[in-house]
């Protein structure tokens, strides 16, 4: 898509060195959004397209809700920013409550961060405080799962499995493994939910700690639905044996619910949709919407209780925490958009809109270069064939495509991603899935 609005000049493109993104293609053919609405994007040249990822997993309540702008121009107006070390503002607390409301039985401790990739690295260190405090400092090794996407801070990076993401940035921090990935096409190709085959993938966790020893081994970190990898859903009995294994070694088990948090699968989190409750869990994105970077990791009682009590009386406990933690914009709108949860029934919404999104996905089935399809909650994955010797490349043109033809989705080298916001309509499902249907058909 070629600008249209004189206004905007390619020139200005140059001094943005965006995240993620492969800079000289977009900037020789930009893809701009200007304004946002309900289900909807405008480009700068008044084109309407309709989110199906939520922005990036993200603004589950749809855009530029009233009730998160009104609250966001009304803490502007009354106080900008307040320090949060040894210093605090009300309405952090009014957070905190509001997502421990949410949050499994036994996990009402809530840390803010200010975005998913600084809780993955806050949880590792919380892992590591914790142990401490136990008297058990050995207990240092953090075990990740290939294709695992806990962000980009170096904690995340180490304790992911994107390969790409870790190539460049070898050995930043010491004793990390990782177990195996849980796709597996040849067995589980267009389950619908979770697959039937790969609960035996967890074994590899029992490997793992008979190789290292339990006693060195500090944390395991997973999404309970890896999103960002693709859309991998865990099979059957999967994460159940996880749980498991790290209980009976005492490992620390952290769930990575950035994606997974507030609605997606129909739940609060992932930990009520699957019943397992980790011991750390973290989060952001739906938290407020995405309408101001933040993030959070929800403790277990416990853990807080033990890092809390094993320091001198008056001392600080956690020497960890960010500038704009709990920031005052910020949790006026996690305030909002958790109202909104509540008075929309939003995550009941999603629940409600997850089979009608599991049929029309699988209507693809058959579709030209689709491989598999994958659900979840309102998550869907399509997996097409790479082109030989050029993969990710069709995923990027369905993507571009789908765009063209007024539809966002995400893609992850050639996998398309849905993840719509919650607020979506049984249309909006049909719109979605006739233009990668169409879109499919024009690709080489
Ligand atoms: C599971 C998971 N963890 C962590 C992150 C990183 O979050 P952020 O981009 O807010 O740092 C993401 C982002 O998509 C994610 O999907």
């Amino acid at each position: 898509m070629k600008l249209e609005n004189p206004s905007v000049h390619v020139a200005t493109l140059e001094h943005f060195w965006m995240p993620f993104t492969a800079n000289r293609q977009f900037k020789a053919e930009p893809r701009l959004l200007a304004r946002a609405e309900g289900m909807y994007y405008w480009t700068p040249d008044g084109r309407q397209v309709l989110d199906g990822t939520a922005g990036l997993w993200c603004v589950n309540a749809g855009h530029g809700r009233k009730a998160i702008v009104e609250a966001l121009q009304k803490q502007a107006a009354t106080m900008d920013y307040a320090p949060p070390f040894s210093m605090a503002h009300p309405l952090a607390f009014e957070a905190a409550t509001a997502v421990a409301k949410v949050a499994p039985e036994g996990m009402q401790r809530v840390f803010f961060t200010n975005s998913g990739s600084e809780s993955a690295d806050t949880a590792i260190k919380m892992a590591l405080a914790y142990h401490r405090a136990k008297g058990e400092p050995s207990r240092r090794i953090i075990i990740g799962r290939e294709r695992g996407y806990h962000g980009v801070n170096i904690g995340g990076t180490m304790a992911g499995g994107i390969p790409g993401n870790r190539k460049a940035f070898p050995a930043m921090m010491a004793g990390v493994d990782h177990i195996r990935s849980t796709h597996d096409l040849a067995r589980n190709a267009f389950s619908k939910g979770q697959p039937a085959h790969g609960a035996e993938f967890a074994d590899e966790l029992e490997r793992l700690v008979a190789f290292h020893d339990p006693s060195n081994i500090a944390a395991v970190i997973v999404e309970p639905m890896a999103g960002s990898a693709g859309v991998l859903i865990p099979p059957q009995g999967y994460l159940e044996k996880l749980a498991a294994t790290c209980k009976k070694h005492g490992i620390v088990l952290i769930f990575d619910e950035v994606i997974t948090g507030f609605g997606r699968l129909g739940t609060p989190f992932a930990a009520h949709y699957f019943k397992i409750t980790p011991d750390l869990l973290t989060c952001a994105k739906a938290i407020n919407n995405a309408a101001v970077p933040m993030g959070a990791v929800i403790a277990k009682n416990e853990i807080y209780d033990t890092i809390v009590n094993a320091a001198p009386e008056g001392q600080i406990e956690f020497l960890h925490g960010y500038t704009y933690s709990a920031h005052p914009l910020a949790c006026a709108a996690l305030l909002a958009t958790q109202q909104l949860y509540v008075d929309e029934q939003l995550f009941a919404r999603a629940q409600a809109m997850a089979p009608k999104l599991e049929t029309a996905l699988h209507s693809l089935k058959g579709a030209r270069h689709v491989v598999d399809i994958r659900n979840l909650g309102l998550v869907g994955g399509i997996e097409l064939e790479p082109r030989a010797g050029a993969s990710g490349r069709r995923g990027l043109e369905a993507h571009v495509k789908c765009f063209e033809a007024g539809v966002l989705l995400r893609f992850t080298g050639d996998i398309l991603a849905l993840s719509p916001p919650l607020i979506i309509e049984e249309a909006q499902i049909g719109q979605i899935i006739e233009t990668i249907r169409t879109t499919l058909n024009s690709i080489e």
